[in-house]
């Protein structure tokens, strides 16, 4: 239980650190990718833009937006995961991958806070190099959460 709770604090730390600093904030420009999402619960929102190599690898992502710690610290750890990472992998990316890398229990409220920047991603490579949509995104570029 101990060892428990140190871990917990770890991660919360480390989420911290990624709202306060956030990796790859800022524009890509040129890029080959955009896309922007929003979770219309709260109105936070995140844009991405991303750089891809001739073999369709992620060679650069920067994201802005505004929103709750879990959306931005999630959106920073993300970017470092899929850089250099190819398409088709970020593509197959789920809800466990992000629980992952955050590290902590979510609620279902907080789990769509999570998962706003990786959506935002997923419609930015399904727009440039065709990779699949999750469920319910077809045909959106611009990603909502209701
Ligand atoms: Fe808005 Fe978390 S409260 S994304």
């Amino acid at each position: 239980r101990a060892v428990r709770m140190m871990d917990e604090n770890f991660y919360r730390e480390q989420i911290l650190d990624h709202y306060k600093s956030p990796r790859n904030r800022g524009e890509l420009d040129p890029h080959d990718a955009t896309a922007e999402g929003q979770n219309p619960l709260c109105g936070d929102e995140i844009t991405v833009d991303l750089r891809l190599t001739d073999d369709e690898r992620i060679e650069a992502i920067r994201f802005r937006g505004q929103g709750c710690a879990i959306s931005q610290a999630a959106m920073s750890m993300l970017s470092e995961e899929i850089e250099g990472k190819p398409a088709v992998e970020v593509a197959e990316l789920g809800r466990e991958d992000v629980v992952e890398l955050l590290g902590i229990q979510l609620s279902p409220v907080r789990l769509k806070c999570a998962l706003l920047g990786l959506g935002v991603v997923k419609v930015a490579l399904n727009s440039s190099v065709g990779t699949p949509l999750p469920e319910g995104f077809e045909g959106l570029d611009e990603v909502t959460w209701t």
